[in-house]
């Protein structure tokens, strides 16, 4: 259901992770949310691992939770299975970056599992959307919370409202994906994206993606104070010296992720 490989060769490689169940769109189930959250938690503590991409098929990168497995759920099975919260977290935990590289279909729970990386770079063949409110429900794994504050107000209430469909075209102007590729170069650029942070210090870029996440979780003045104590802390780290001693004599860093 969810098949992982390393790529790249230089010193730290990129895990690249595929969504794949193929017959249902990548639809998500417990069983592949836990192989991914196993998968996601053993290449973060991996130190040769710098960067994870997630990817889908050509036609959905997910088409979203698995229905068929909802479908007869009492508000008890919801509730005390903890559908949502016991294995999708888990994504949020992973320390290193997680780029999503989206073609086709990214739907309910595969939209919302897209905006749950740090970021996304989509084919040109993308397609958003929420549509929960369609099968008399609502989004429940952060799409009502993160889809606003990717787009806006008024563009998430017209996603989570009416349930249609957002492109690639529309979703980059919207601010919901970082850039649009031809689809048939989608995983080249995500490895590559890849490649660009796993030649930069570890430790910067962990930080890095601590304090942009707090910019959506504090006010103004308690997210600069925590990007400021990271930023002095980084004067701490070897890399830091090799960095600046590598621009100075002009050349290239070798960084030692510590
Ligand atoms: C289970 C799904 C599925 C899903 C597709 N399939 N999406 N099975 N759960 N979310 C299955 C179909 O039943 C079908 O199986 C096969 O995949 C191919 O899909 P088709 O519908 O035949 O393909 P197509 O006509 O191209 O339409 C594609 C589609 C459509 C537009 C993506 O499949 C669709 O609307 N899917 C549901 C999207 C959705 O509502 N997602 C939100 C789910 S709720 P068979 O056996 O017939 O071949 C959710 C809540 C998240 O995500 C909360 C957090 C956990």
């Amino acid at each position: 259901m969810v098949l992982t490989e390393l790529r790249g060769d230089g010193e730290r490689r990129t895990a690249l992770v595929t969504l794949n169940r193929p017959k249902q769109l990548n639809a998500l189930n417990d069983a592949l949310m836990d192989q991914l959250g196993d998968a996601l938690a053993a290449f973060d503590a991996d130190d040769t691992v710098g960067c994870i991409v997630i990817t889908g098929s050509e036609k959905a990168f997910a088409a979203g939770a698995d229905i068929t497995a909802m479908a007869g759920f009492s508000f008890m099975d919801a509730y005390k299975g903890d559908f949502i919260t016991r294995n999708w977290e888990r994504i949020l935990r992973v320390r290193k970056p997680v780029i999503a590289a989206v073609s086709g279909f990214a739907l309910g729970g595969g939209c919302e599992l897209a905006m749950m990386c740090d970021f996304i770079i989509a084919a040109d063949t993308a397609k958003f959307g929420q549509p929960e409110i369609k099968l008399g429900i609502i989004p429940g794994a952060g799409g009502t919370q993160r889809m606003p504050r990717a787009v806006g107000k008024a563009k998430a209430m017209d996603m989570i409202l009416t349930a249609r469909m957002m492109d690639a075209a529309e979703a980059e102007r919207a601010g919901l994906v970082s850039r649009v590729v031809p689809a048939a170069a989608l995983l080249d650029e995500a490895l590559a994206a890849a490649e660009l942070i796993n030649a930069q210090s570890g430790p910067s870029v962990m930080m890095a993606k601590e304090c942009v996440n707090r910019a959506f979780e504090s006010g103004l003045a308690d997210g600069l104070g925590y990007e400021r104590r990271l930023f002095h802390a980084l004067f701490a780290t070897e890399d830091q010296k090799e960095g600046m001693a590598a621009f100075v004599a002009k050349r290239k860093p070798v960084f030692r992720q510590r």
